[in-house]
């Protein structure tokens, strides 16, 4: 037999369970058709008020929400998103109004609130507002320190009851973040990153600007590879083969001839098949080159490079101000950075037992990963200037430490909870050993032929590097994921919005 007749005291409980819930199903209903009816006669009332702008009033002057200052006692006209929406009774309605350059409260009084577009008016709504812009009275709090006291509205876009927070809020999934990243935009956190990287993307060319340097442009698509194969995205270009670049490195380098000191700000791809929280398919690269230096002096320009971008920032009462909001703990690094050999390094890792999955050490040659490249920089706690990596583990450019030719003059600069955020090295700068270096990758020269002309016409010992900019933005403004550090994140199985 599979099934037992119920008990008889089993049966009146669930049966009292299930008509319970019948009725409050049936309240629930009634609650709603009630709720819907106040609403329809509520709007039906609305439908008869109309607001109008008083013409007896000064004309109003259109502002930004930044240039509230200067406009405050004085009637004026203000376009934005509605970003919260407060109703309090049925003559009241408090609205702060978001427009890209800050925040403003507004209230709305009377008829004002009554309209059919105040009862439906719900967040992310775009308006117009009227009034004049108060200073609140001391001990009130409000963004900018005043208010407006609006006198007339309009909707320019409506928005759906509820707002953005009905699609998503902090505790939404990550996915239906990232699906919904146009919305969350929107919010004060994921904004405030946002906003500080485009004053960071403002340092660093103010930095290279006052250094001297000269802004190039190189392409995106390209037939050669920089950083490894493993990475590169391919795609056809007319019916040949290409890539998304990976660098704008060797590109650089062709421009020391005519420009001197060159930098440029672009994206860089990189297939990457790991979802780590620094790693993502698409990023910003600052990339710098010079000619006539030698490897200390490259390393003193990184140095220079991430202090003196701080400093700037810093310097910005804005940008001081998105810090501290974002980062309380930040302290700008002191110069100079520590330097550590790759060598010291693999040393470290033993003296402090950190070890590989498998219980065994990192020993000399090997590439340290992810995790105990972290585990060193969190426990030494300052930027670490990590150098002479072995040839084998990196790029085919790099050029040879004079006197051990297993090493090579190349850099990381390591930052305490991020790790890797800038990659460098000296270029080799001779033709023969740049042929050699080919065939040992396994690279068709043949691509390459205007990289290697650099060597022919006229040779010279030159470096530069490499700087992740969301990786720069995560330590800065202390972000955990490079996702948020970008606008819209690429990454394996994320090519939208
Ligand atoms: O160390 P990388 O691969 O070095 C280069 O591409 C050199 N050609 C740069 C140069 O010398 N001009 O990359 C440089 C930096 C890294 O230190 C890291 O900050 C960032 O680029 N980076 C990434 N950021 C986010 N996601 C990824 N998948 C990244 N790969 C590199
Ligand atoms: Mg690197």
């Amino acid at each position: 037999q599979k099934f037992e007749p119920i008990a008889k005291s089993q049966l009146k409980k669930v049966t009292k369970l299930w008509k319970d819930d019948q009725k409050k199903q049936v309240a629930r209903r009634k609650k709603e058709d009630e709720d819907a009816a106040k609403r329809a006669a509520a709007l039906e009332e609305a439908a008869k008020v109309s607001i109008t702008e008083d013409p007896s009033l000064p004309a109003a002057s259109l502002m930004k929400i930044l240039e509230g200052v200067q406009h405050r006692d004085k009637r004026i006209k203000v376009n934005g998103w509605v970003h919260r929406l407060r109703r309090q009774g049925k003559n009241m309605m408090f609205v702060v109004l978001r427009d890209g350059t800050g925040f403003l409260q507004c209230v709305l009084t009377d008829l004002l609130c009554q309209t059919v577009d105040a009862l439906t008016l719900s967040t992310e709504a775009t308006v117009c507002l009227y009034g004049t812009l108060m200073q609140v009275p001391e001990g009130k709090q409000a963004p900018g320190g005043h208010e407006l006291q609006v006198d007339y509205w309009q909707v320019v876009g409506s928005s759906p009851a509820g707002g953005a927070d009905a699609q998503i809020n902090k505790d939404a999934h990550p996915d239906v973040q990232l699906d919904k990243r146009h919305l969350l935009i929107r919010g004060e956190n994921s904004s405030k990153v946002l906003k500080l990287r485009s004053l960071l993307m403002k340092a660093f060319t103010d930095h290279y600007f006052s250094r001297g340097y000269q802004w190039m442009s190189p392409p995106a698509l390209v037939q050669t590879q920089c950083e490894g194969g493993s990475t590169l995205f391919d795609l056809n270009f007319f019916g040949e083969k290409a890539y998304l670049t990976q660098s704008s490195q060797l590109y650089l380098e062709t421009c020391l001839p005519s420009f001197g000191d060159v930098f440029c700000i672009e994206q860089s791809y990189r297939a990457e098949q790991s979802r780590t929280r620094r790693h993502v398919a698409c990023y910003t690269h600052i990339e710098a080159e010079c000619a006539f230096i030698d490897f200390s002096q490259l390393l003193d320009k990184i140095e220079d490079l991430v202090c003196d971008v701080v400093e700037r920032v810093l310097a910005n009462p804005e940008g001081a101000q998105m810090v501290k909001d974002l980062n309380p703990e930040f302290v700008t690094p002191t110069r100079p950075f520590k330097r550590m050999k790759y060598s010291e390094a693999i040393q470290y890792l033993e003296d402090n037992d950190i070890r590989k999955d498998d219980g065994s050490l990192y020993t000399f040659g090997e590439d340290i990963p992810e995790m105990p490249e972290r585990k060193m920089t969190d426990a030494i706690g300052c930027p670490i200037l990590l150098h002479s990596f072995p040839a084998s583990i990196k790029a085919f450019y790099m050029q040879k430490l004079p006197g051990d030719s297993r090493l090579t003059e190349s850099v990381d600069l390591l930052m305490p909870s991020v790790g890797e955020i800038v990659g460098g090295s000296m270029r080799m700068d001779n033709y023969e050993e740049l042929m050699e270096a080919y065939k040992r990758e396994g690279l068709d020269p043949k691509p390459y032929y205007w990289y290697t002309d650099q060597r022919v016409y006229g040779s010279a010992p030159h470096g530069g590097y490499g700087l992740g900019l969301e990786r720069f933005l995560c330590w800065l403004s202390n972000t955990h994921h490079i996702r948020d550090a970008c606008l819209y994140p690429r990454f394996v199985g994320r090519c939208t919005p």
